[in-house]
């Protein structure tokens, strides 16, 4: 492959704040706290960390050492691999359509509650039309129109930023994007742990509560942990692989595979000392609307009740803007890396056949795609328009299904389903088992060891990972999804 034609990071640091950035998202700020709290909090951490120490680190090894070493995407890795591999390439090709065309859904949202509050800020009453979060988050989702709009937004900045290419826009983009994102972090974190009452929300969160693992289930605390996680990292889609194949010889690997976990797991942990102690503080002072237990509704919700009606005034609108603003960069460097599997393919098709990679026009053909593939996430309500409100029905409804699963109550859950529920925790599971059983996990201490000067230090380990640590963890993961999506009751 022409590696000049793909294009190459220009430096370790730029790679790893796009890496990172892939890694921070939705998932970090939205799902892990909530989901922390709920099972355990210093608990379900420890858990958290065992999976990500054993099964998150040697993945994102993998993806990254078969990308580099292959220098193509998701599809070209797994084809260059054997020509019996690639349909597992399609399974992340396919995969980061199916995400992104929620996730861009999801990330236009934060960038309707930015604009919301700057409305706020400088007009009253302007921003959420008086409502209160419950009630503008029931009245936004059914709007069709403005879904559209703020997910048309979202996904054209996504575009226009892949569009600058691997270094001139990625690399470009996220450089000061990830750093941003920490600054505005620590400056919430401060508001919120100076908050009377805030303390009920750094206990909801970090108190160890061992009683979860028997109350709730060791089980499924152990199921919710490992769906977190490789989720949180990126993984099982070839997001890596891409970004991988970006990466110069000279890198370490090893070294960027234990960095970027780490980098995800304290920026959850951060976005849990942002969150909740607010919401504990508000709780705690009796303000309606707010408390530990919404779940889903926390992000889109909870949180705006924080701001709008918790803090309030000039402060609580100059927060509520620097919340979502920040949490609209952290989607959209996600979202970047899920295009950007997409757009790899065809880049990698046209410069095997000898044409110019069309880079720009390649990203918005796709892009616009995975816009249209969305426009039915815009138009079902969420699937709070089963009888009203949605403009297309739900793929339950119009599947006739009965009883509707949770995988089939929403599109947003249907893409969901597909890409995170079986493709990602398949490719995960199939990339281990090729790496420990077929390939050997010596390619991939070959590949760690073509950067000049580097000594792969744990082979004993990753080689127990691959054969048999992560192919477990990774089908716990597969039935604890299936588990989740159709209501198996198996956990
Ligand atoms: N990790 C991101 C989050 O936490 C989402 C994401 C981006 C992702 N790229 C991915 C998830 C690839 C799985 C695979 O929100």
């Amino acid at each position: 492959m022409d590696q000049e034609k793909r294009g190459q990071w220009a430096s370790n640091f730029g790679f790893l704040m796009a890496a990172i950035g892939s890694a921070v998202g939705l998932g970090n700020i939205w799902g892990f706290p909530y989901k922390m709290g709920a099972n355990g909090g210093f608990a379900f951490l420890i858990i958290y960390l065992i999976l990500v120490t054993f099964v998150g680190v040697a993945t994102m090894l993998g993806e990254l050492a078969l990308g580099r070493k292959y220098g193509m995407g998701v599809v070209g890795t797994y084809r260059l691999i054997s020509k019996k591999y690639t349909w597992i390439g399609w399974l992340g090709f396919l995969s980061g359509f199916f995400i992104l065309a929620f996730y861009s859904v999801l990330g236009g949202y934060t960038l309707r509650y930015t604009i919301g509050f700057l409305l706020e800020l400088f007009s009253k009453g302007s921003g959420f039309g008086g409502m209160g979060g419950g009630q503008f988050f029931g009245s936004f989702i059914v709007n069709s129109g403005a879904n559209v709009l703020y997910h048309f937004l979202f996904m054209g900045l996504t575009i226009l930023i892949v569009m600058g290419g691997v270094s001139g826009g990625i690399e470009k983009f996220t450089k000061v994007a990830m750093p941003a994102l920490f600054v505005m972090l620590l400056i919430v974190i401060v508001r919120s742990l100076t908050l009377e009452g805030s303390f009920s929300g750094v206990e909801f969160m970090f108190a160890p509560n061992f009683a979860a693992f028997s109350e709730i289930g060791f089980m499924k605390v152990l199921k919710t942990a490992a769906g977190q996680m490789f989720f949180s990292l990126s993984l099982g889609m070839g997001c890596m692989i891409t970004y991988g194949s970006y990466l110069s010889k000279e890198e370490n690997l090893e070294k960027n595979a234990v960095i970027i976990p780490v980098a995800d797991t304290i920026f959850a942990l951060l976005a849990g000392l942002a969150v909740m102690p607010a919401v504990g503080a508000f709780m705690s002072q009796g303000v309606e609307g707010i408390n530990f237990t919404a779940g889903p509704g926390l992000l889109f919700i909870t949180l705006h009740q924080v701001f709008s009606v918790g803090m309030g005034g000039v402060i609580g609108n100059l927060f509520g803007a620097l919340f979502y603003f920040l949490v609209f960069i952290a989607a959209i460097t996600s979202a970047i890396s899920l295009l950007e599997v997409c757009t790899a393919y065809f880049i990698d098709k046209r410069i095997e056949k000898g044409l110019d990679p069309s880079r720009k026009k390649v990203t918005l053909v796709t892009g616009l795609a995975i816009f249209a593939l969305g426009l039915l996430v815009c138009l079902d309500g969420l699937g709070s328009g089963v009888g009203g409100g949605a403009v297309i029905d739900p793929p339950g409804v119009m599947l006739g299904m009965e009883n509707i699963r949770a995988a089939f109550a929403s599109w947003l859950d249907f893409y969901d389903m597909i890409s995170e529920g079986v493709f990602m925790p398949l490719g995960a599971l199939i990339m281990a088992l090729i790496i420990g059983w077929s390939l050997k996990t010596t390619v991939i201490k070959d590949e760690v060891e073509a950067s000049p000067n580097v000594l792969m230090k744990s082979y004993q380990f990753w080689d127990i990972c691959y054969k048999f640590i992560v192919p477990i963890g990774m089908f716990f993961v597969l039935l604890g999804q299936l588990d989740d999506f159709f209501g198996l009751g198996i956990f």
